[in-house]
């Protein structure tokens, strides 16, 4: 009786909802909000963070490296004789532009146009190159994926301006407190995201939608862009296009890299593209062990050894050094300049009317010999076994 009594009592129903809410709820609450940054406290920024928010400061870098900016150019200029002279003369025919990329939260699209731009890949032949300075000279900084500075900085620079992130590592990407702090929260750190997608996704369902609906809203300090449905299907219409082969068929899913490279060919007037192998350099270098990520996530993975296997797929997977190839026709079309390694001798020979033509095309085509040769024996075999034993 006593303790019917004791839990019906308003009393302790209060007491329960004080429990519920210290167990429950509150810590919930914490585990959401830190990332939030609750005062924008700047000096607790790193330095580095301090001098990229100011263009004063910036400039000033700027005067004190001089001499060192104009050896850098000079080297640029020699290294890129070839696309020099040439940067922003045509824009691809289905060129969409910053207005392609829409906020999740309140569907405003990207209005920004950069004069220049360094698209940095994250690929581990940066390392020890020293390309940091001429990456944070650049009007915008585009890095793709987890990327991080943070311990990089000389080479691969300080400031981000754009993030692009696959769909499928976009949840990687805020699996976790420390990475939504570092990713969206802290702003030494933080930067605007792009989501591009690998390859054709049920829009309504899309992945990205659904985290973006918690985190996006969350640090609302961050723009989240989602690559708006009409860039979606002309990435993927500009990678069969050029390929002459049905999606259907190949499934192949187009990489960061693909995304970035169409992103950066929409936001900006110039683009200067670091540590990208052209589509030979693993055949030229047989020997080359250089990392995939210049971050040691999958240290045991060699760039030419995972591009050399997914290339030789016939079917499936990504297609990185096709993806390669293509780039370097836009390179001769567009005016793409690419440093570490420089691809100025790989574009002498490209030109609009280019056929890309690649180990994955190779594999492609014997698949389908093989296939058309097989179909008939197999309907053959069908018939046989069909016939019955008399
Ligand atoms: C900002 O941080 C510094 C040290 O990190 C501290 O001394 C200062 O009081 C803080 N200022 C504010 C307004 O919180
Ligand atoms: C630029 O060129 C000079 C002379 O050719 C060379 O010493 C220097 O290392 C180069 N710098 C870079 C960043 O490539
Ligand atoms: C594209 O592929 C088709 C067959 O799939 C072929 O007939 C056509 O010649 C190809 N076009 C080019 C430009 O290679
Ligand atoms: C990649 O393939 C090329 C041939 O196309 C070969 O020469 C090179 O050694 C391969 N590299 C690796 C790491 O497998
Ligand atoms: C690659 O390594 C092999 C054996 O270690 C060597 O014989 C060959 O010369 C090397 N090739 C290049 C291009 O350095």
């Amino acid at each position: 009786m006593a303790f019917n009594n004791s839990t019906l009592t308003p009393e302790s129903l209060i007491k329960i909802l004080a429990i519920y809410i210290t167990c429950c709820a509150l810590p919930v609450l914490f585990y959401f909000t830190p990332g939030i940054v609750p005062s924008q406290n700047q000096t607790s920024l790193t330095p580095t963070a301090i001098r990229s928010l100011n263009p004063a400061a910036k400039s000033q870098r700027r005067m004190r490296h001089g001499s060192q900016a104009a050896n850098r150019i000079s080297n640029r200029s020699r290294d890129s004789s070839i696309s020099e002279g040439r940067l922003l003369r045509t824009r691809p025919d289905n060129w969409i532009g910053p207005k392609g990329y829409v906020t999740f939260k309140d569907k405003r699209p990207l209005s920004k146009q950069c004069q220049s731009c360094a698209l940095v890949n994250s690929a581990g032949r940066l390392l020890g190159q020293g390309a940091g300075e001429d990456i944070d000279d650049a009007d915008c900084v585009i890095r793709m994926n987890s990327a991080p500075t943070e311990g990089y900085q000389h080479d691969v620079g300080t400031r981000t301006s754009f993030r692009v992130i696959g769909h499928r590592n976009f949840p990687l990407l805020l699996s976790t407190m420390r990475k939504r702090r570092w990713y969206l929260g802290d702003p030494a750190t933080r930067s605007d995201l792009v989501v591009v997608w690998h390859y054709g996704v049920r829009w309504k369902y899309n992945p990205a939608e659904r985290w973006c609906r918690v985190f996006c809203v969350m640090y609302h300090q961050v723009n989240v862009y989602l690559s708006s449905e009409q860039v979606m299907k002309r990435n993927e219409q500009m990678f069969y296009k050029e390929l002459n082969i049905s999606k259907s068929e190949v499934k192949v899913w187009m990489s960061t890299g693909w995304g970035a490279m169409l992103f950066a060919l929409d936001v900006c007037d110039q683009i200067d593209v670091y540590g990208m192998i052209y589509e030979d350099f693993c055949r030229e270098h047989p020997n080359d062990t250089a990392p995939y990520h210049y971050y040691h996530d999958d240290a045991k993975k060699a760039e030419c050894g995972y591009y050399n296997r997914s290339e030789g797929a016939a079917r499936h997977g990504h297609k990185f050094l096709t993806e390669k190839a293509v780039f370097a026709k836009w390179a001769a079309a567009y005016g793409i300049r690419f440093h570490l390694p420089y691809w100025d001798d790989q574009l002498k020979g490209y030109g609009a009317d280019t056929v890309v033509d690649t180990l994955f095309k190779r594999r492609y085509r014997e698949y389908e010999r093989n296939k058309r040769r097989q179909e008939p024996r197999a309907a053959q075999a069908k018939a046989q076994n069909a016939t019955p034993s008399a």
